[in-house]
């Protein structure tokens, strides 16, 4: 049975649609109409194992990313992911015995990944779990985020309790438990707060503040108690069952998966040759990961500095310093007449082109890059994603080998709200592109990504030796 309290996870690009192009249409032009779900029918649950423990803007779905290992990978190889979000390409990795670096502008990739791919061999225990919960209970600790107005989102007294719960379980060193039920109070904290849960930006709604102010004359701690405890224990059975799914993994070298958050992928270098690319580049428009889980990463301690400097790293909401152009794209640029729009159409392409560019150079001869991207629309006019990449990469050293073409049918965008289709996007794309077998990136292709593009985040402070293996 499906638990209320788990957000389903959504699709990268959740929206209703219904058709729009036919089949013989897109057949004549090199797509391939396909259903994911239908094509990877040994995953029937989007949130199977661990991937449904955080809630994540625009996740893959992970058939998708399961189809593209079993077409386009090998056992063992490495596949890099420049935009890994929640991770939704490590843990399907992990579960194929594949390796994976893993990069991404959000730092909650960093709270993610060790529990998502939890390394453990044994079980994990109930009891002790509890207990752990328990002791919550009696907590004198306190922590508040360093968030200036973190009392706007908040009722006095709830956001008492929140602290004590978040001071107590920094103070412990419950290990895994303990990211168990942090990752179950980033949920709580959510549901208790006055932005609206429905969807995934911070926002204070009317709705909200009633409820929150409806559910002070019942029994609220009681009820947050239960969600903390329910939510904890759903965590650990899904980590269980990971267990329990990988043991197989047990008498042989367990996959290295090696991530960093933190990262701006536009002018990150990949610390070694992988043998495929799996990805989905942000939304773009108005998507705002960071923003989006900003209550997230205040509550797991980072501060507004390091917020504010992740927001201004994001695609497309930076200056673009190269002007990326190709047929289709120039033509969308003639039709486009609105100059704030222009800029954000170059900054999304040339940053976007620039973090896929710096993993795709470190690809090996014969390696597929799968790009898996939507076809959204700007002041109306519709951005062919996968045709703009496919066009650009084929005169940088790629071919194309083809599309798949997934229809949307109907989508949940977070919860339960329906959501209407402000881009008209009516389908998504998996683009599969091959690296030519004698191409050598000259050193002025490589070296140029990596210079003179702006202000990059400092040098992440370890290497990426964090491996989950
Ligand atoms: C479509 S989401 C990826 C979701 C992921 N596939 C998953 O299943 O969770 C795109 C990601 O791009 C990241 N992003 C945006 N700008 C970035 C940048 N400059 N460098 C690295 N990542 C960036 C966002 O943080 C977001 O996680």
């Amino acid at each position: 049975m499906k638990d209320p309290n788990l957000e389903e996870q959504s699709t990268l690009f959740p929206i209703d649609t219904e058709f729009e192009t036919s089949k013989e249409e897109t057949i004549s032009d090199g797509v391939e109409l396909v259903s994911f779900r239908e094509l990877v029918p040994e995953i029937d649950d989007t949130g199977y194992l661990t991937h449904a423990i955080f809630a994540y803007p625009a996740k893959f779905i992970p058939q998708i990313v399961r189809y593209a290992i079993n077409t386009y990978t090998q056992e063992a190889d490495w596949i890099v992911d420049p935009f890994a979000g929640s991770g939704t390409v490590g843990v399907e990795a992990y579960l194929c015995k594949r390796n994976a670096v893993l990069l991404d502008l959000n730092l909650l990739l960093n709270h993610i990944i060790p529990l998502k791919i939890y390394s453990g061999k044994d079980r994990l225990n109930e009891a002790d779990l509890c207990k752990l919960l328990d002791g919550m209970q009696k907590s004198h600790h306190q922590f508040t985020p360093a968030w200036s107005n973190v009392t706007y989102w908040y009722a006095p007294e709830i956001l008492e309790v929140l602290s004590r719960y978040w001071g107590f379980i920094n103070n412990t060193d419950g290990g895994v438990y303990s990211a168990i039920i942090k990752s179950a109070l980033l949920k709580v904290n959510k549901r208790f707060s006055y932005t609206e849960d429905r969807t995934p930006k911070l926002a204070r709604s009317k709705r909200k503040l009633k409820a929150i102010k409806e559910l002070l004359k019942e029994n609220w701690q009681e009820q947050l108690d239960e969600m903390l405890y329910s939510l904890s224990l759903k965590t650990l059975k899904s980590l269980n069952d990971f267990v329990m799914h990988t043991q197989q993994h047990q008498n042989e070298v367990a996959p290295e998966i090696h991530w960093q958050g933190g990262v701006d992928s536009s002018y990150a270098t990949v610390p070694r040759e992988c043998d495929a690319l799996i990805t989905s580049p942000p939304y773009l428009q108005a998507q705002e990961y960071i923003r989006s889980t900003k209550m997230d990463l205040f509550w797991l301690g980072h501060t507004e500095e390091e917020i504010q400097e992740l927001s201004r790293l994001e695609i497309p909401y930076r200056k673009a310093d190269r002007v990326i152009q190709t047929e289709t794209l120039d033509r969308v640029r003639d039709r486009l007449t609105r100059d704030d729009l222009h800029k954000r159409l170059d900054s999304y392409f040339c940053h976007t082109i620039n973090a896929l560019e710096n993993s795709m150079n470190q690809l090996k001869p014969n390696a597929a890059a799968c790009i898996f991207v939507g076809n959204p629309r700007i002041d109306g006019i519709t951005v062919e994603l996968w045709r703009i990449l496919a066009e650009y990469f084929t005169e940088h050293g790629w071919t194309f080998e083809k599309v798949y073409e997934d229809r949307i049918k109907t989508r949940k965008l977070f919860g339960a709200r329906k959501n209407k289709n402000p881009d008209g996007m009516k389908s998504e794309f998996l683009l599969i592109l091959r690296r030519d077998a004698t191409y050598q990136p000259s050193a002025q292709q490589c070296g140029s990504v990596l210079r003179g593009r702006g202000d990059p985040l400092p040098a992440p402070k370890t290497p990426l030796n964090n491996d989950a293996s």
